[in-house]
């Protein structure tokens, strides 16, 4: 076994095509054999689009433009589109916040998921008990009617389950998750997130997972990056993290976490003004304009990441430093 990551995202750059407008600035992170990693931020700060760049998926108009996506080693944004097709699915698989995305909604599901396997293992004569196995797995309470249900016919957590179940169903050694429960009521999202975890542990599956909300990915991950206006400011364990964060957006976003008093859940402090556009930060600090810690420089300059071992920090005045 080699000691190299999984994936391996190195200064990925990407912007839109035509104006050009930079939307993800220089982001690296990577993710170990069987590690669950998270990506944290608020709306429109990159998390969906870095995402959708490693599968190659990114929308019309927007393109890559620096960079490296290493998987096992290969950079896949060197691969052609039928290498990348055959990696997305049997390696990489995704789960989005709305399951139509990934649905058919005109197909049975039977017939449906057997054609996700009919289209890259070909199919076996096992591959209906895989499919059967999987929707069961994933707490699909009456699998024969499922078979010759269409996806309109189950609620929306259902269709998150199935939508689970697709993803899983090529055994890819990494899935990334794009806030998949999101859109659903919190018992719900609890099932879900709980079910999406006990299916990575009982695979050794590795994960991505992205949301703008801290607390939901706490307890489902061992690393964190969080990213502010297309960057990602700090990098390292939850533990760490949680006990000390050092960049002061990360703080904030700790201190916004609702807090369990009794039955009363309360959101403490949250932070004020809006995010910057990525494209509009130029040579400052994109949180500069939010940051009670700010001084010129962070007006007038771009923070480097600085590593300490295996966590980062991208600013001049950090939590914990002495200036
Ligand atoms: N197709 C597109 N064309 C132009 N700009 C885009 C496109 N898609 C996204 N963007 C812009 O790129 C930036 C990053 O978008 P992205 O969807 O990655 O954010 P996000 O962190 O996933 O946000 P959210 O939490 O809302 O899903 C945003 O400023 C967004 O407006
Ligand atoms: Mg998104």
């Amino acid at each position: 076994m080699s000691n190299e990551p999984l994936l391996s995202v190195v200064d990925l750059g990407i912007a839109t095509i035509q104006d050009p407008r930079t939307l993800v600035h220089d982001v690296s992170f990577h993710i170990n054999s069987g590690e669950a990693v998270g990506v944290v931020g608020e709306s429109g700060s990159g998390k969906t689009l870095s995402a959708l760049s490693i599968l190659g998926l990114l929308p019309r108009g927007v393109g890559v433009t620096n960079g490296e996506i290493l998987f096992n080693g290969n950079d896949l944004l060197k691969l052609n589109s039928e290498d990348l097709r055959h990696i997305r699915g049997n390696e990489i698989a995704m789960i989005y916040q709305d399951p139509m995305t990934a649905l058919n909604p005109v197909m049975k599901l039977g017939k449906q998921l057997l054609e996700v396997i009919a289209s890259h293992d070909g199919i076996k004569a096992n591959s209906e008990n895989q499919v059967r196995d999987l929707l069961s797995e994933v707490g699909i309470p009456d699998v024969n009617r499922a078979m010759v249900s269409y996806a309109h016919e189950f609620s929306g957590g259902m269709r998150q389950r199935i939508m689970i179940a697709m993803a899983l169903l090529l055994s890819p050694k990494l899935l990334i998750a794009d806030e998949p429960t999101t859109a659903l009521d919190v018992t719900i999202q609890q099932q879900i997130l709980a079910l999406v975890s006990d299916a990575r542990k009982k695979r050794n599956m590795s994960m991505l997972w992205i949301t703008h909300d801290l607390g939901v990915v706490a307890n489902l991950v061992n690393r964190l990056n969080v990213m502010y206006a297309g960057r990602i400011v700090e990098s390292g364990s939850v533990e760490e993290i949680f006990r000390m964060p050092k960049h002061p957006y990360t703080a904030g976003l700790l201190s916004s976490l609702p807090t369990s008093t009794g039955t009363n859940r309360e959101r403490l402090t949250s932070i004020s003004g809006v995010p910057e556009k990525p494209w509009l930060v130029g040579n400052s600090c994109g949180f500069a304009a939010r940051c009670s810690r700010a001084q010129s420089r962070c007006h007038n300059e771009i923070p480097p990441s600085i590593s300490t071992g295996e966590s980062s920090v991208a600013c001049f005045f950090p939590i914990g430093s002495y200036s």
